[in-house]
């Protein structure tokens, strides 16, 4: 099993006897594409912020200018992780708000107005918290699946409802397209691609995800007459990250089994992290109601192993087409003219 994405390290000052935390490499969570100062000014409130996904959505935001308030239901964790996001900037503020659970929507009313009060606003949102096991229906009692489709959907749903009146606020503040490039009333949720084929093992998720995506259409339909954007970005498997760990067996390394993956190998929390910024920022103005999906055109390559022996697996015969076509009955056996 991989180690799990974690904070920066830790070195000692041997002079001063004390220990430094030394912020995570930009190159780890943000490509270099980016400008700094694109979020100056800006907040953006993350549910399950302390998550592996999550906390690279924040920080990269952080490391661009945004200050930041993360939840979660867990207090130590969340509260440590915000401090070590706060190591992405000088000078930004993170606040890390735990004991929230996204199935209470007074909780999250408090925490989405404690944000306001401490940070000034909210401009974005991204509607990250989930749960997920693997359990075949058989296994799966109506309470597990109705606790992920609670934490999920329902989840998603209070997220929206306590954070949309400052989102509207913030789209008001920052029109759009805007005049000096910053931007303001976006909402991102986090969701899979398992419902678009359908997954074993997951009915439950495949359910909840479902759900969030038509949760976010219903948003881009309702509040973008008011200056909101509100879109999906669907991972991929991402590897290191908790999503990847529940999903995964210990019996072999999934870094060695991204072949059936066109692009060739598992995401990055950077991938994700790229992607959020991209939505957020003055680039993804017009981009409203939409799903991205950035899995490497994993969720395509369902039925495109042609054949059925090993020497038709996905990729091996197209890479190797001239050998393999020798053995094909319906194989060109010349070249072809034009
Ligand atoms: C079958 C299970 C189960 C399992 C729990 N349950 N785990 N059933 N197989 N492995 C059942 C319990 O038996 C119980 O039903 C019901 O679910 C509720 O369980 P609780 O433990 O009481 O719920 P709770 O404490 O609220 O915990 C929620 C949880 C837990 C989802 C079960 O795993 C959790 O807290 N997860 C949060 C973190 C997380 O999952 N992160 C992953 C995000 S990654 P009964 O009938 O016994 O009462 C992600 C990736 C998506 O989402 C895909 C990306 C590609």
């Amino acid at each position: 099993m991989l180690p799990l994405y974690h904070g920066g390290s830790v070195v000692l000052n041997r002079a001063k006897g004390e220990a430094i935390k030394m912020p995570i490499p930009r190159s780890e969570y943000l490509s270099n594409v980016w400008k700094d100062g694109i979020f100056d000014g800006r907040v953006v409130f993350v549910t399950g912020g302390a998550g592996t996904i999550c906390s690279a959505q924040t920080r990269a935001m952080v490391h661009l200018g945004a200050n930041a308030c993360i939840i979660g239901r867990n207090v130590e964790k969340t509260e440590s992780v915000a401090a070590d996001i706060a190591t992405a900037r000088k000078g930004a503020k993170v606040l890390g708000i735990g004991g929230c659970d996204v199935r209470d929507p007074e909780s999250l009313k408090r925490a989405a107005d404690r944000c306001v009060k401490e940070l000034g606003a909210i401009d974005f949102v991204i509607a990250g918290a989930a749960g997920n096991f693997i359990a075949p229906i058989a296994g799966l009692s109506s309470n597990g699946f109705k606790t992920v489709m609670e934490i999920d959907v329902l989840g998603t749903y209070n997220t929206v409802k306590a954070t949309i009146p400052y989102l509207i606020e913030s789209a008001k503040r920052n029109p759009n397209p805007p005049g000096d490039g910053l931007t303001g009333g976006r909402i991102i949720y986090v969701s899979a691609t398992f419902h678009y084929a359908g997954m074993p093992m997951q009915a439950h998720v495949a359910a909840a995800k479902s759900s969030v995506d038509s949760i976010s259409a219903s948003v881009a339909l309702e509040y973008g007459p008011y200056g909101v954007t509100s879109n999906v970005i669907a991972p991929g498997g991402i590897e290191g990250t908790e999503g990847m760990d529940r999903l995964s067996s210990t019996k072999t390394d999934y870094r060695e089994t991204a072949k059936h993956i066109p692009s060739g190998r598992w995401g990055t929390i950077r991938d994700i992290a790229d992607a959020t910024v991209y939505l957020f920022s003055d680039a993804g103005n017009y981009v409203n109601g939409n799903v991205l999906v950035v899995d490497g055109a994993d969720w395509r390559n369902k039925g495109t192993g042609v054949g059925r022996d090993l020497s038709m697996q996905y990729p091996n015969y197209l890479l190797n087409w001239a050998e393999t076509q020798k053995y094909v009955k319906t194989g060109r056996k010349e070249k072809p003219k034009l």
